[in-house]
């Protein structure tokens, strides 16, 4: 059993660990940005084919005291790199150090000190050293240094695992990262049979991911390439029978139950485009154009998500306040006896709404600060609707 760490977002740590707990692994641990748990080969190629919360899937190789550079360097020289690469193969390393570390003092020197320690280590092995290549390396590691412990990591996924392959030509410039959609839907608690609606949809994240997740699709099945393929124990039989599993439990339901729409026709068909690089689960979406203030749900109860723009120019900000008592007044009239969520990066437009939130959830997107708002739309609490939500 080796010892993996599965990172996540910010604020998801919670779904990423239940996540893992159903694909049968047990003794995870939750920590700030990801999860730790123990696995062997199968594992790793499970956890990479199935996580859709995850980004990146880590190897640890060594962990140790960290005060000095010459404790980078010993560490780095000590792994044997011969087990994991062979030196006609390249690599790149990926180092995250405190900014108050006193001998390090930035990310790139550390990656400049492991660097060289590899190198020394294959030279001394084999009379030659392998080269490095910061856009397409064989082998990817991670060196983190935090309070002076120092932990090297082999990167079993390389591109992240948010990265799925079905955005197709133009990414629209709002869209969400895939993980964190996954991560959002995941938070949202949606059962998967009631119906899911994004009247805000884009490049129609939410509505594939959750469609994915109806279907028990693995987010990973449309990758050609993880960085576990390229290391010297990679075992395609035992990967082609992961995959040939996840093929068989994929179980599409037989009528649509999520629904996208967008204000925008070239957006909407930007959706369209991505969806249908996801093969099978394209039935079980309804796209639509059509202005969010527009929106009425279509079954008696679901769940409903809205991504709306934050607006950074100023002159934006009037007319999003708008958009945003638009969204409120949508959700109170005609969205009753559902679940609804906005998610967004701007507290005082999601002040607009003027709905009582049931809960806020902090999470991180792209750096920014944010919160997943949640509404419980009852008709029974209706009283309650109209307290500001910061009361
Ligand atoms: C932040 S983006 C959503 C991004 C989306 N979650 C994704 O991953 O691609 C906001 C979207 O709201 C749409 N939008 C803006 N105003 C709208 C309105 N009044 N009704 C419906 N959609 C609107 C925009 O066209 C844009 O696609």
């Amino acid at each position: 059993m080796q010892s993996l760490f599965l990172s996540c977002g910010g604020g998801l740590e919670s779904v990423c660990q239940s996540e893992l707990e159903q694909l049968g692994i047990r003794n995870t641990r939750s920590l700030p940005g990801g999860i730790r748990f123990f696995g062997d080969l199968k594992t790793i190629y499970n956890v990479n084919l199935h996580s859709r919360v995850g980004i990146r899937l880590l190897l640890k190789l060594s962990e140790f005291e960290c005060q000095t550079k010459t404790d980078l360097l010993r560490a780095v020289t000590q792994v044997d790199w011969k087990l994991y690469m062979n030196v006609s193969q390249s690599f790149f390393i990926n180092a995250f150090v405190d900014r108050t570390h006193l001998e390090l003092r930035n990310s790139q020197y550390a990656a400049m000190v492991v660097k060289d320690g590899i190198a020394d280590r294959f030279r001394k092995d084999t009379g030659s050293r392998p080269s490095v290549d910061k856009d397409h390396p064989d082998i990817r590691v991670l060196i983190h240094v935090h309070h002076n412990r120092g932990t090297i990591y082999l990167d079993s996924s390389d591109t992240p695992l948010s990265k799925r392959g079905y955005r197709q030509g133009v990414i629209h410039k709002a869209s969400m990262n895939e993980a964190l959609a996954a991560g959002i839907i995941k938070l949202t608690e949606w059962d998967g049979i009631m119906p899911f609606y994004d009247p805000m949809c884009g490049s129609g994240t939410f509505p594939i991911e959750a469609a994915m997740i109806a279907s028990n699709y693995a987010p990973g099945l449309n990758r050609k390439d993880f960085g576990f393929m390229r290391w010297k124990n990679f075992d395609p039989i035992l990967w082609k029978t992961v995959v040939s599993n996840a093929i068989k439990s994929i179980r599409v339901p037989n009528k649509p139950l999520i629904f996208g729409s967008d204000i925008r026709k070239d957006v909407l068909h930007m959706a369209i485009q991505n969806a249908r690089s996801v093969p099978k689960i394209g039935s079980l979406i309804q796209w639509t154009t059509q202005p969010a203030e527009d929106f009425t749900p279509s079954g008696e109860q679901g769940v409903i998500i809205m991504n709306p723009p934050y607006g950074i120019r100023t002159g934006e900000i009037e007319i999003l306040s708008n958009l945003y008592a638009g969204i409120g007044d949508t959700l109170k009239q005609r969205c009753q006896e559902h679940t609804a969520f906005i998610f967004t990066g701007n507290l005082d437009l999601a002040k607009k709404v003027g709905l009582k939130t049931s809960r806020k959830i902090h999470l991180r997107n792209g750096g920014l600060d944010c919160r997943l708002l949640k509404y419980d739309l009852y008709s029974g609490s209706r009283k309650q609707k109209y307290k500001n939500p910061d009361d």
